[in-house]
């Protein structure tokens, strides 16, 4: 299984300053460095964290594939086809959002969704669709002609979170998620049947099925242990710990937990 590393968050806080520290290129080295296989970064419409300049001199630097995250809208797909990433994910994309909640709905924007993959196709860059994982899912994203799929991982890892750690006691415990710990439980088999079943569909069906959203040093196991998955996508959590380990050790750690 695959690591790639999400190097948005380094962004995010020199961007917090507007300053050009944290270095984004330094992070980028040292992930790779430290063993991350791909570099992932999300070009989003309000370019909270990566900027286009970042984009480019990231996809001109990195010596491992970068994967471009970005939204369905028209003015972003011609950028990230003169960018020329190794692949393109596509994701949904909500301005109030913290980050991206959910899969992208291929179906009520089927069409939206189809003339991407195809303005990208014709760049000749390969196409995932971030979505949720569910059977019709993997058969849609099929259907429009993606060559990979990444399971949105958000639901089992907010599951996983309020069940076992001291989220529930935070200020940012999950309101819908506020229940007894049997139903949390319950709840949480459900959503790894349904990343394990996807998983298994999407590969009969051709697909390469990556998965990623919310992972983290005690959880990723659960998904390490899905065999059809073959490329996982982890950000906030490798960051995260980068502050009190370095980056180099946090990615590392989180490369011996994946696996080779
Ligand atoms: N994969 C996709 C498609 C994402 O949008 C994100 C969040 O930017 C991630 C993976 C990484 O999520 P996290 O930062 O929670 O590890």
């Amino acid at each position: 299984m695959t690591l790639g590393v999400n190097i948005d968050h380094v962004a995010v806080l020199r961007e917090a300053r507007r300053v050009n520290d944290p270095d984004i290129m330094m992070a980028l080295y040292t992930a790779v460095q430290a063993g991350a296989d791909q570099i992932t970064i999300h070009l989003r419409e309000d370019r909270r964290h990566i900027q286009d300049i970042d984009a480019q001199k990231i996809i001109a630097s990195s010596g491992v594939p970068v994967n471009l995250e970005c939204s369905v809208n028209q003015g972003i797909l011609d950028i990230v086809c003169d960018l020329q990433p190794h692949r393109a994910t596509l994701v949904p994309e909500k301005r109030e959002e913290v980050t991206t909640e959910g899969g992208l709905d291929i179906f009520k924007n089927e069409d939206e969704v189809a003339r991407a993959i195809e303005q990208l196709h014709d760049s000749l860059i390969p196409v995932s669709l971030f979505v949720d994982p569910t059977k019709e899912a993997m058969q849609q994203s099929k259907e429009l002609g993606a060559e990979m799929v990444e399971l949105h991982t958000g639901e089992f890892a907010n599951l996983f979170a309020m069940l076992n750690s001291s989220l529930s006691h935070s200020n940012h415990s999950i309101k819908e998620l506020e229940l007894p710990r049997y139903e949390l439980a319950s709840r949480l088999e459900k959503s790894l049947i349904a990343l394990q079943e996807s998983a298994k569909y999407a590969k009969e069906l051709g697909l390469e099925v990556a998965a990623g959203h919310g992972l983290n040093y005690i959880n990723v196991k659960h998904i390490t242990a899905i065999k059809e998955i073959s490329e996982l996508n982890i950000g906030q959590s490798i960051i995260a710990r980068s502050v009190f380990t370095g980056l180099d050790a946090a990615v590392k750690e989180m490369k011996r937990l994946v696996g080779a």
